[in-house]
């Protein structure tokens, strides 16, 4: 139905408008602002490009490259497969690597000190990555987990993580990884004081220069799930509440924020992304750091799953949902995406 059509068949003020009385007497028309495409990117708010993703990759000690179910398209790497996948992202304008190390289980145990051995999967990886590609910049991610054979960021004694013990034994990882030649150290844990002591364990062996990028508001979240499938390191009992937050807070998030800043963090993160763009905004607010977001491996499972049924178009869903982040505040964003978004936006 026409406006004249409308007009015609009833009497009410909206539909009587017709051609005849010419147009609606607005002051303000945002469409024309959206007219066409080059006045669209007059005004264009946000943008993305290769520059703002951090490739997260999980790592093994075999040969092969294993498929991880519940990830279509993220494998788990031998150091080989790693090397090839960092020499592709380079090429195509990822900047940033953070590593993810699956361990055999006869080398988890309940202080995780596999973590801090010299000679393990992450140093030989960070060497390797280092020596080939030495401005690369090399993320690695500081918690015990992949470690614990309790499956928990933190070594358990009665039950409970200990915190004080735990962050002790996060400074030697940290410092490993540091001697190793990893640019940014990446604490995951949420233990309380831990971006202050990695610091100061830093700065005490010369590492003046290997920064910090805290997991700032690191949410008790299930969006995990597929990322506990890859590294086989879902917590043997209980639940991460006594150390990662609540998701029903986001004050919270700024307590944390205060804390990791004057404790020396030099890039902040948020975590999951997408369902806590009010967190990542929240933070922006508070903080002229550098701010982080993580798309975490059960947001990255559900565009796929629903990409894979036809029911989303994969392409305009990835970006949508990483310009969102970036939109809400985030600086650099870690997503699993990162390559295939780096060639769409380079279409
Ligand atoms: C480990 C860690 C986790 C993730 C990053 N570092 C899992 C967890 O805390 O249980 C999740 C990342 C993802 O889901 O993609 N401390």
């Amino acid at each position: 139905m026409t406006d004249t059509d409308s007009a015609s068949a009833t009497a009410s003020p909206c539909a009587a408008r017709g051609a005849s009385a010419g147009p609606l007497a607005l002051a303000s028309r945002p469409r024309r602002n959206r007219n066409n495409a080059v006045i669209r990117q007059f005004h264009s708010e946000t943008w993305l490009g290769p520059q703002h993703f951090i490739l997260p990759l999980f790592i093994h000690a075999g040969a092969d490259r294993q498929p991880i179910a519940s990830m279509p398209g993220c494998d788990r790497l031998s150091l080989d497969a790693m090397e090839a996948e960092i020499a592709a992202a380079w090429a195509e304008g990822i900047g940033g690597f953070i590593l993810f190390p699956k361990i055999d289980e006869h080398l988890k145990s309940v202080d995780g000190h596999q973590c801090h051995n010299p000679a393990g999967l992450v140093p030989q990886a960070i060497a390797r990555i280092k020596r080939r590609f030495p401005q690369v910049q090399v993320l690695t991610d500081v918690a015990l987990d992949p470690y614990s054979s309790d499956g928990h960021d933190g070594v358990v004694r009665d039950g409970r993580i200990v915190n004080d013990e735990t962050v002790e034994i996060l400074c030697q990882q940290a410092l490993c990884h540091a001697r190793a030649g990893a640019d940014l150290v990446a604490p995951s844990d949420m233990m309380d004081g831990r971006i202050g002591a990695i610091r100061k364990a830093l700065d005490a062996h010369g590492f003046t220069d290997v920064g910090i990028l805290a997991y700032t508001a690191k949410y008790a979240s299930a969006f995990y799930g597929p990322f506990r499938d890859a590294l086989d390191s879902a917590p043997k009992f209980g639940d991460k509440k006594t150390y990662q937050m609540d998701p029903a807070n986001r004050r919270e998030a700024l307590r944390e924020l205060a804390a990791d800043q004057a404790e020396g963090a030099d890039m902040v993160m948020v975590k999951p992304a997408g369902p806590y763009l009010d967190v990542i905004a929240a933070v922006r607010a508070h903080t002229t750091l550098p701010v982080a977001a993580y798309q975490v491996s059960g947001e990255y499972a559900m565009i796929k799953a629903a990409c894979a049924n036809g029911w989303l178009d994969e392409r305009r869903v990835v970006l949508e949902s990483l310009l969102a982040i970036r939109r809400a505040g985030a600086d650099v964003i870690l997503t699993y995406y990162a390559r295939q978004a780096a060639r769409w936006l380079c279409e």
